[in-house]
């Protein structure tokens, strides 16, 4: 049976992926605004050689979305040093603790951290292992299909098991892959049919459709998704729509109010043009959600517009008249 409930309806538990740089605690809160998801994942603390973990702790804040869980991610490879960062984020209140073993950044993986520990599962197993014994919330570990290749595929997923992981999230590409080729949803399938412990499945759910398709085709406990909602932060409440037969109508004014909590989030000493560019990756993502939005999305990021409200000012009405997909 799935340690991962699924809600009254029968919708999966959905998961707000980690996004480093771009799913930042302003982009959080903004979804949060929205809902509609069970859990996020906070992008990757890395947890370096001689890190004084007291201190780096301190980015984590358990209840930075209450009432939503905010589980903490962490990547590193000194057994020491990661257990006790998980204790320590332990005592700030995390409900779950889970490894990265997906990055692809080589200033990353270069100690031996993130996707590289899927070069050598026993490490990864040992990694895993270090966490699950050092505290008493569960863990879980978040990987990559693999570093060069799927060779070792079936050796991590059951490393990741035996280390006491309470379940998986596969985002079926390799490290060489990035995010290149089309994610491999048959490895999200053969995972579930390799592992007794649930699998989340991740990668390259744009659509309720690709969310259906994904469920059906690997059998997978619950969902975890990226960039599909930085591009519809609806995605999460049409998917549980299909769950409970009503229909969700998402408003317009929920985008202003996703967009006036993300600003008010980014720290006053931040620029005011860094926040305009934090707009636009944001917006980046957005007008890639359609033909009629792909065609003004130059206009979007060359925007000669220094101040955030005169970008929204003219970002918005080209959003609003061409973004079909949430039908707003
Ligand atoms: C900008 C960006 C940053 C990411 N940062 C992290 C991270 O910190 N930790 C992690 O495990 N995965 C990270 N990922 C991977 C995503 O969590 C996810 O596995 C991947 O994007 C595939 O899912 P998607 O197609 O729904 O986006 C990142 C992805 C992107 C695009």
């Amino acid at each position: 049976m799935s340690l991962i409930p699924k809600d009254p309806n029968g919708c999966p538990f959905l998961f707000l992926a980690p996004m480093e740089g771009v799913g930042d605690r302003s982009f959080r809160k903004a979804m949060a605004s929205i809902g509609g998801f069970d859990a996020a994942v906070k992008d990757f603390l890395r947890v370096p050689k001689n890190a004084h973990v007291k201190s780096l702790a301190t980015v984590y804040e358990a209840d930075e979305l209450a009432p939503i869980p905010l589980v903490a991610q962490l990547m590193g490879s000194d057994l020491d040093l990661m257990a006790d960062m998980a204790r320590e984020i332990e005592s700030r209140g995390a409900p779950r603790i889970d490894l990265n073993c997906g990055c692809p950044s080589n200033t990353v993986t270069g100690r031996g951290a993130g996707s590289s520990l899927l070069k050598e599962p026993n490490f990864l197993y040992q990694v895993g292992k270090s966490l699950v014994d050092a505290v008493s919330i569960p863990v879980t570990i978040k990987m990559r299909s693999g570093f060069e290749d799927t060779s070792l595929f079936k050796e991590n997923l059951l490393a990741a098991q035996e280390s006491g992981a309470h379940y998986i999230t596969l985002h079926p590409r390799t490290k060489v892959d990035g995010y290149g080729p089309p994610a491999r949803w048959d490895l999200i399938a053969e995972a579930k049919s390799i592992l007794k412990i649930p699998v989340v499945g991740n990668g390259d759910i744009l659509t309720v459709d690709n969310a259906l398709e994904m469920l059906k085709h690997t059998g997978c406990d619950a969902l975890m998704i990226g960039r599909g909602s930085v591009i519809n932060p609806f995605i999460f409440h049409q998917i549980r729509a299909h769950f409970s037969g009503k229909p969700y109508h998402p408003d317009w004014n929920s985008v202003i109010h996703y967009f006036n909590v993300y600003l008010a989030d980014i720290p006053p000493e931040i620029p005011q043009k860094t926040k305009v560019n934090k707009l636009k990756q944001l917006m980046s993502f957005m007008f890639k959600a359609n033909e009629a939005l792909l065609e003004k999305r130059n206009s979007i990021l060359t925007s000669q517009s220094i101040d955030p409200e005169e970008f929204l000012h003219f970002a918005l009405p080209l959003l609003r008249d061409n973004y079909s997909s949430f039908n707003v």
